[in-house]
């Protein structure tokens, strides 16, 4: 029997940090094994990444239903399962399905919160003038990217960026952060006091990562 940490990984979209994860689970001395995506769009492109990959991958459609219908229906894919990553998965999820995985929910969330959350960091970041972007990797509460930071990382804001150049620089930091992440999940390193999140760092360890 393995003992590595059961990973589910929730999707909306493209699924390049569902990537990450699978390159990172793709070593045999990562902690976590990648055993189930679920989008909750038809035909996501993370679906092929995670046939690519050998990954169980199935479809869950959310448009037009009830939150509750919605998540009952996901429960059913997630038997097992140890830590959820949310990787572009573009629905908020409720209090009551939380409860069930308390503390071990992930989302990365492209803008430095509590700075910019909700669905355009980027655009909002740049929007607002900041001379830094970045993201961060936090564990999921019921509100909008509101939940307890694990780490954060950053890149400068040049002169002349576009939404798309920013996007790319701080996609890579996203990248380098959710592996690193879920590594102290499944290493059982986290531990939550009040809204802070508290991780056991190894020599070396930080939890910002610079671009
Ligand atoms: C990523 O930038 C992720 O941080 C963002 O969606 C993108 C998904 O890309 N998530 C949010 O904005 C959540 N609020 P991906 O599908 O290539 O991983």
């Amino acid at each position: 029997m393995s003992n590595l940490a059961r990973v589910a990984v929730l999707v909306s979209g493209r699924g390049s940090n569902l990537q990450a994860l699978l390159d990172a689970a793709a070593d045999p001395w990562f902690p976590a094994d990648v055993v189930q995506v679920v989008s909750n769009v038809p035909g996501a492109y993370a679906l092929e990444r995670a046939a690519l990959a050998g990954v169980a991958a199935s479809t869950v459609v959310s448009k037009g239903r009830a939150r509750e219908d919605f998540e009952a229906e996901l429960l059913g894919h997630l038997d097992g399962i140890d830590i959820i990553c949310l990787a572009g998965f573009m629905r908020v999820l409720t209090g009551g399905f939380l409860d069930r995985f308390r503390h071990r929910v992930v989302n990365i969330h492209p803008a430095l919160l509590p700075a910019f959350p909700g669905t355009h960091g980027i655009a909002d970041a740049l929007a607002h003038g900041t001379t830094v972007a970045g993201a961060t990797c936090h564990l999921v509460d019921a509100g909008v990217d509101t939940g307890p930071i694990l780490a954060q990382g950053g890149v400068a804001v040049q002169d002349g960026d576009t939404q798309e150049s920013l996007a790319a620089r701080v996609l890579a930091i996203e990248h380098r952060l959710y592996p690193m992440c879920l590594r102290w999940m499944a290493e059982g390193r986290v531990s939550v006091e009040g809204r802070r999140a508290r991780v056991r760092l190894l020599p070396g360890e930080t939890r910002w990562v610079g671009g």
